[in-house]
């Protein structure tokens, strides 16, 4: 109905400038780069782009490190190539977000420069500063023992004025003090109005749960004995004063009708989760719930795990559970997605990556993956590559000399320092990260078989290593071929929007929950309804699917010539509609 959002039956294509396309030959993505390629992004359907941060910034974490919000990070170019980005948007009919990025900034924020400089400044409380505590023999501690996401302790000491600060994230990304409202005020003003009176339509919403810490800081109970820090989650995830904050932050929203995405992680219960997208409440338009792609993660430490350790019938849970958000039973609304530049690719953890020596196996995984992801209800992500099927680093890649991110690399060392006694820990450190690292998601877009990928100059050195299997996976080797993955996901998204209803807005059901080898499940419209069977393993499995289909119905798609109903081939979908 025309009272319905844009953003609902959307699907969006989020970008990670790094790793787009370099246009000057310097090794590193940028915003003339993006520019070019939007006929491109535009030729696949979708409604919007999510940008990831290109703001101002040392770059410690990828750019969710910003030393100012008003300013471009200069590798990526300038404020004005994104006034021209927004133009060029518009002008495509595509709409943009921007990554608003305003639980921390960097230690290199002038913010964070003045706080730092003296107990007085009138700056001291944008941060959050405390005291140590010391013990009886007087050994210097944090004020509790919570854990830093990227490892060690949250809070870090300040030698020239001895207090600690906190950082849920690197030590160069102090956390903002939420509890003042001048720091919320220069937050609003800086990082979101700015680029709002720019003209962009909304904020993809970093860490969106995290801004409201309990201010006793109690210490986090202890889950895994052999860290000396804690993962805290529990306690500074969706804190006391959290949709205060959200509701204030709403209200300046809602003056530009701009649509958020937050990103919600450690959020498992969905009464919790509905407080921030119930329309009522008007604080975010949806959200991202991590549920299903946590899957196989470690408890403790996340990367303490092993290859493939998940089931199916788990991950059928979490789907259950997430979609019962958007089956029209609530007032809120959700998102869909297997990948973001903190996932792996989905091939590499739920199909078959190796589309050299496996084409056909990688290329029906590919597309399998396609058909889950896309007929599940909520507004659809999807991650630059992740529309040509592309796949993890190759295993044998050197962690120390080919993966950049703090977060795979404080894991290793600490696994090299602190685990020397066990002979397996490294090997098994290695293979996690070659599963699930970080890293996975922000390898060089590939565009053709040239050197370096066409991502960037032939004789560029990309600041990332490109894929090896770039001659074989790219674009180019794509785009023309009509059974492509790349063919694929256009024809995907074009039946989404043609059948929305059922695609983006129906009601989630699950017809065999504790199969672990085949997915069916089905999406009810009130006039039609689609029957989605995904085959999860690389065999041949018996199904009996006429029973789910009844009488009237027809294929939407499928990544198989054939279709007898009692069968499915290694990594089969298909998705039909039924009248
Ligand atoms: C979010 C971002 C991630 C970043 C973190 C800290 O999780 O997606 O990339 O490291 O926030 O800002
Ligand atoms: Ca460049």
């Amino acid at each position: 109905s025309s009272s319905t959002p844009w953003w609902k039956t959307a699907a969006i294509y989020q970008i990670y400038p790094a790793s787009f396309k370099d246009s000057n030959g310097d090794g590193i993505g940028d915003l003339p780069g993006i520019i070019g390629k939007l006929d491109y992004i535009q030729s696949l359907g979708v409604d919007a782009i999510w940008l990831c941060p290109m703001y101002d910034s040392p770059q410690h974490d990828m750019g969710y490190d910003i030393s100012d919000y008003e300013a471009v990070y200069a590798p990526y170019g300038t404020v004005a190539d994104v006034e021209t980005l927004i133009a060029a948007c518009h002008e495509r009919g595509m709409r943009i977000l921007l990554d608003l990025v305003i639980n921390h900034t960097s230690d290199q924020h002038a913010w964070f420069k003045e706080s730092r400089s003296s107990k007085t400044n009138p700056k001291r409380n944008w941060y959050i500063w405390r005291p140590a505590r010391y013990d009886a023999d007087g050994t210097r501690r944090p004020p509790n023992n919570w854990r830093s996401t990227f490892g060690g302790s949250a809070w870090e000491w300040d030698e020239e004025t001895q207090e600690y600060y906190l950082h849920l994230f690197a030590v160069q990304q102090p956390d903002l003090n939420w509890e003042l409202s001048e720091t919320r005020v220069a937050i609003y003003e800086s990082a979101v109005e700015f680029w709002l009176r720019k003209g962009i339509d909304g904020f993809r919403v970093d860490t969106v749960n995290m801004y409201s810490k309990p201010l006793d800081f109690p210490d986090a109970p202890v889950i895994d004995p052999t860290l000396d820090c804690q993962p805290a989650y529990s306690l500074y995830c969706n804190g006391p004063r959290i949709h205060e904050f959200l509701r204030e932050l709403g209200h300046i929203l809602q003056r530009y009708n701009a649509m958020t995405v937050g990103e919600l992680p450690h959020t498992p219960r969905m009464a919790d989760v509905l407080d921030y997208v119930s329309a009522k409440q008007k604080q975010l338009s949806m959200v991202f719930q991590f549920d299903l792609v946590d899957i196989g993660f470690g408890a403790g430490l996340r990367y303490d795990t092993s290859p493939r350790n998940w089931t199916l019938s788990d991950l059928r849970a979490r789907v259950a559970r997430t979609q019962a958000l958007v089956d029209g039973s609530t007032d809120g609304w959700s998102t869909t997605f297997l990948e973001n530049h903190d996932q792996a690719r989905s091939v590499s953890r739920f199909g078959c990556d190796d589309a050299v020596t496996h084409p056909e196996l990688w290329e029906r995984s590919a597309k399998m993956l396609a058909m889950f992801v896309a007929s599940l209800s909520g507004t659809l992500f999807v991650y630059q590559g992740q529309e040509i099927g592309m796949a993890n680093a190759p295993a044998d890649w050197d962690i120390e000399e080919e993966y950049k991110d703090l977060d795979s690399l404080n894991y290793y060392n600490y696994v090299k320092e602190h685990r020397r006694d066990d002979p397996g820990a490294l090997a098994r450190a290695k293979a996690a990260l070659a599963h699930l690292a970080r890293d996975h998601g922000r390898m060089p877009m590939q565009w053709d078989a040239t050197p370096n990928a066409g991502f960037t100059t032939a004789s560029a050195k990309p600041w990332m290593r490109v894929h090896d299997n770039y001659p074989t996976l790219n674009v180019k080797r794509q785009v023309h071929r009509p059974a492509s993955v790349l063919a694929f996901w256009r024809e995907l998204l074009r039946v989404r929007r043609a059948n929305a209803a059922v695609f983006a807005e129906g009601v989630f059901a699950d017809t065999d929950a504790s199969n672990e080898a085949v997915f069916v499940f089905e999406k009810r419209a009130v006039q039609q309804k689609l029957v989605v069977a995904l085959n999860f393993t690389a065999d041949r499995q018996v199904v009996d699917l006429a029973a789910s289909l009844g009488g009237t119905y027809k294929t939407l798609l499928k990544n198989y010539e054939e279709e007898p109903l009692d069968a499915l081939q290694p990594y089969e979908g298909r998705i039909y509609l039924v009248q």
